[in-house]
């Protein structure tokens, strides 16, 4: 049964497998951890993108991707990541199997392994996307598929595409992705957007973290002194007063109520979590502060703040996913 199959933890490891490093070539390459890329893997990818948000706003066809078949499969609930990767596809020309609830709706409910769930997948199509409850199914899938395997957030361990799109964000709102400060805020233990963004933030140089969350929710040690290495200066609070003056982004993420073994120990939690208010804003952010959510949210920002110029969440953030899907299933299937 699906149970059986053993899930590595990957968590804070470095990407130990050279090859799969983009190294300048992003052709039939798994897509499973920032720790693939590098600063120039990461501008290229940006200039795609640019071409691409040109294509959408310009309403231009484009056949990129014509013949093309990518299966999507969601075992956790999603609504951005898979209607962005849905849409680029399309807007390239391509065609989708989209797969939600494996565990109700494929062979998976008869028993069938996670494994020959994917060679069947992988029969079928030219790429996979993967969302997963378990942190390291990805690795698991891209080791079975011969295939491109796109890994769409896997348990608590990494989200890359999310950070992706969110590096590009920032890279176009400043002009640059170093000598940053930033506040990451909410649940840096389980966010695997917040472990992708590490990773993305230490690969440029003099980046300053602030972890602003409950204490229960700090980042694991291991991370912490990993991420330290890495060369990230990162320090961690727990009260909104202690927030940096003059930070260049506020990072919001939610508490993650679906890895909890507890509803009791989520609620316990929740109390002592933190929302941005425009008073907040008022109080501790700057000027040209930016605000992000990967979203959804749940608990991390009044909606009264959406309509502060510095809320980048529903503009930029969102729309920029489409267009780093875009082009990053462009690069990968080898069709840019
Ligand atoms: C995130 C996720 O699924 O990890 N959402 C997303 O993909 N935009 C964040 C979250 O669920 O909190």
């Amino acid at each position: 049964m699906y149970q059986t199959v053993s899930y590595p933890q990957l968590n804070s490891t470095p990407f130990a497998d050279d090859n799969c490093k983009i190294n300048g070539n992003f052709a039939h390459k798994d897509i499973l951890s920032l720790d693939q890329f590098s600063v120039e893997d990461l501008l290229a990818l940006f200039k795609l993108a640019d071409e691409m948000k040109q294509l959408v706003i310009e309403h231009r066809p484009s056949s990129l991707l014509a013949g093309y078949v990518v299966s999507l499969l969601f075992f956790e609930p999603s609504s951005r990541t898979f209607a962005s990767f849905v849409s680029a596809i399309k807007r390239l020309g391509g065609q989708t199997i989209e797969i939600q609830n494996p565990e109700t709706v494929s062979s998976i409910n008869k028993g069938e392994s996670f494994e020959d769930t994917i060679r069947t997948f992988e029969a079928y199509s030219d790429a996979i996307v993967l969302r997963h409850y378990h942190a390291g199914s990805a690795r698991v899938a891209a080791e079975t598929a011969t295939i491109p395997l796109v890994n769409a957030g896997d348990g608590n361990n990494e989200h890359p595409t999310q950070t992706l799109l969110d590096l590009y964000t920032i890279y176009k709102h400043f002009g640059r992705l170093d000598n940053l400060t930033c506040l990451l805020a909410g649940d840096p233990l389980n966010s695997r957007v917040i472990h992708s963004l590490m990773r993305g933030l230490s690969l440029f140089e003099h980046n300053r973290v602030c972890l602003l969350s409950p204490e229960q929710l700090r980042l694991r040690r291991a991370d912490l002194a990993y991420w330290s290495e890495c060369g990230l200066r990162i320090e961690e609070i727990d009260n909104e007063k202690q927030i940096p003056a003059r930070c260049d982004l506020w990072y919001w993420t939610r508490i993650q109520k679906e890895r909890f073994t507890s509803l009791h120990e989520y609620e316990t939690v929740m109390k002592q979590g933190f929302i941005v208010t425009p008073e907040l804003l008022h109080a501790r952010a700057g000027k040209d502060t930016i605000v992000m959510d990967p979203l959804p949210r749940v608990c991390t920002i009044d909606p009264a703040v959406d309509i502060d110029g510095r809320a980048l969440y529903f503009r930029e953030q969102i729309r920029n996913g489409l267009y780093i899907r875009m082009a990053l299933l462009a690069l990968i299937l080898g069709r840019a």
